[in-house]
C-alpha cells in the first residue's frame, strides 16, 4: 500500500491567535506534516501584515483580526478568503463545522469563541488558559454535554492528560505541576524593585508571549494552572502539588495511591504538546529534536516560597473560594500586567494590585457565564483603581 493510501483525511483545524507564540508553533506543526491538516480559519487581533502572511501560505476559508478598528483592505488581495473583523467575527469563526479549534488567543477575550466552538460541538485544543481559569466547571460542564474534546496544550496539562490517561480517577493520589520559577527565582524580593519588563518576559526555558512570561516571573502562571489542572481533571486544589524545578525537563508528575509517580520528560519546545492535541488520540513521527537522556542537567525539585511568589498564594486561596473568586483573581491579574509592561506600575505592584483588587470584590457562586464576566469586569474596575492609587 502506498503512503498516499494510508494517510486518513486531512484535519480541518481552525487556529484562534494564530499570530501569538503558540498560534505560530501550530502552524510550524502544519508545515511539518503536509497532507495532515487543513487550515480552514485563521484569527489573529491586529497583526494584520503577518495574518495576510499566513493567509497566503495556509489559504484558510476564513480569517479575522478580532481588533474592531482593524483595516482590511489589504484583504482584496486574498479573493478565496472571507476575511472580517471583531470579536463576535472570532465566535463565528470558532462554530464552523471542523475537527479541532486551537484556542491560543491571550487573555480573558478568549472566553467567547472558546464557548462558541464548545457550543457548535467542535473539539477543542486549549493553550488560552485565562477563560478555564475564569469559567472552567462552566466550560467543561458545557463540554460534557456536546461531547466536546478538551485537549490540553498547555504543556504541564499535556504532560499530566499523559500520565493519566488509562488509569481511574480514584487512583490518584496527587498532581506534581513543575514550575521553571522564572528568571527572578531564588533572587530576594528587595533586589525586584526595579526589575524591567524586559527583563521580566525573558523567561529561562521557555519562548513564550510577553503575558505568560510575565505570569510566570511572578508565578502566577503557576496559580493559574493550578486552576486550569482543577477543571480538565476534576480534582480539588489540596491535590495539586507545585514544584519548582529550573531546568524545565519534566513537564509534570502524577502520583497514585499504591505510591508509584508517572513523569512526562521533554524538551521545552511547545510543537510536542501542540502535535500531541492536534493529531489526538493516534501518535504521529516527530521530526522535531528530542530529549538527550545523557547529556542532561542534574534535575532538582524544590518547594515554592509563598513570601517569595505571593501571586501563588492568592491564587491558591481563589482556588479553594471556587465560584467567581477565580475570575476575579484572572481580571486582576490581567489588568496589573498590562499596567506593569505600559510602565505604569512596579514589578512588586502585579501582586499587591491583585491583593488589592480580590481583596475588593467578594466572590460569588459562578452560576452562569453572565455571573463570571460580571465578576470579571468588577474586578478590573478594583484593579483600575489599585492601579491608579500607585501611579498618582
Ligand atoms: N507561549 C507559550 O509557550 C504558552 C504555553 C502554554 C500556554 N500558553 C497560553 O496560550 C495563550 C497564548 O499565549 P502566547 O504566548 O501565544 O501569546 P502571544 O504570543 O501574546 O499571542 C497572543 C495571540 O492572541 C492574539 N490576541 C492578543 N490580544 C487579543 C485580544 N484582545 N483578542 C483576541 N486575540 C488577541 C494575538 O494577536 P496579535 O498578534 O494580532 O496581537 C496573538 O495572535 C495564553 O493564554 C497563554 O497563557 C502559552
Amino acid at each position: 500500500m502506498t503512503e498516499s493510501r494510508l494517510q486518513p483525511p486531512p484535519k480541518r483545524i481552525i487556529v484562534l491567535g494564530s499570530t501569538g507564540s503558540i498560534g505560530r508553533n501550530a502552524l510550524n506543526v502544519v508545515r511539518h506534516y503536509p497532507g495532515r491538516f487543513e487550515v480552514i480559519g485563521l484569527a489573529a487581533h491586529a497583526n494584520a501584515a503577518l495574518l495576510a502572511r499566513q493567509i497566503d501560505e495556509f489559504n484558510p476559508t476564513h480569517a479575522v483580526l478580532t481588533a474592531p478598528d482593524a483595516d482590511i483592505q489589504w484583504a482584496s488581495q486574498f479573493p478565496k478568503t472571507h476575511v472580517s473583523t471583531g470579536l463576535e467575527a472570532a465566535e463565528n469563526l470558532a462554530a464552523l463545522p471542523v475537527d479541532i479549534v486551537l484556542c491560543a488567543m491571550v487573555g480573558a477575550a478568549g472566553l467567547r469563541p472558546i464557548w462558541s466552538a464548545i457550543q457548535a460541538g467542535n473539539d477543542i485544543a486549549l493553550a488560552n488558559k485565562e477563560p478555564l481559569v475564569m469559567a472552567g466547571p462552566l466550560i467543561m460542564a458545557e463540554a460534557r454535554r456536546r461531547k466536546v474534546q478538551v485537549l490540553p496544550v498547555d504543556s504541564e496539562h499535556s504532560a499530566i492528560f499523559q500520565c493519566i490517561h488509562g488509569h481511574k480517577e480514584a487512583d490518584v493520589l496527587c498532581i506534581h505541576l513543575t514550575a521553571s520559577g522564572g528568571p527572578f527565582y531564588g533572587r530576594a524580593t528587595d533586589t525586584l524593585r526595579n526589575v524591567t519588563p524586559a527583563q521580566a518576559t525573558r523567561h529561562p526555558t521557555w519562548d513564550m508571549g510577553a503575558k505568560i512570561s510575565v505570569d510566570s516571573s511572578t508565578l502566577m502562571n503557576k496559580g493559574l494552572e493550578i486552576i486550569e489542572a482543577m477543571a480538565l481533571f476534576d480534582i480539588p486544589e489540596h491535590r495539586i502539588e507545585t514544584v519548582i524545578h529550573p531546568q524545565s525537563v519534566v513537564h509534570s508528575l502524577v502520583e497514585f495511591t499504591d505510591g508509584n509517580i508517572l513523569a512526562h520528560l521533554g524538551v521545552t519546545d511547545m510543537k510536542f504538546p501542540i502535535l500531541f492535541a492536534l493529531t489526538y488520540p493516534e501518535r504521529v513521527q516527530s521530526p522535531m529534536a528530542r530529549l538527550d537522556l545523557t547529556s542532561m542537567p542534574a534535575l532538582t525539585f524544590a518547594k515554592p516560597d509563598f513570601e517569595e511568589f505571593p501571586c501563588l498564594y492568592y491564587a491558591r486561596k481563589a482556588a479553594t473560594r471556587g465560584g467567581t473568586a477565580p475570575a476575579v483573581l484572572n481580571a486582576a491579574n490581567e489588568e496589573a500586567v498590562q499596567a506593569f509592561c505600559a510602565g505604569r506600575i512596579p514589578f512588586l505592584g502585579i501582586a499587591e494590585v491583585v491583593r488589592d483588587a480580590t481583596q475588593a470584590v467578594s466572590a460569588r457562586e459562578a452560576t452562569s457565564m453572565e455571573a463570571v464576566m460580571e465578576a470579571d469586569r468588577e474586578a478590573r474596575r478594583a484593579a483600575v483603581e489599585a492601579i491608579a492609587v500607585r501611579t498618582r
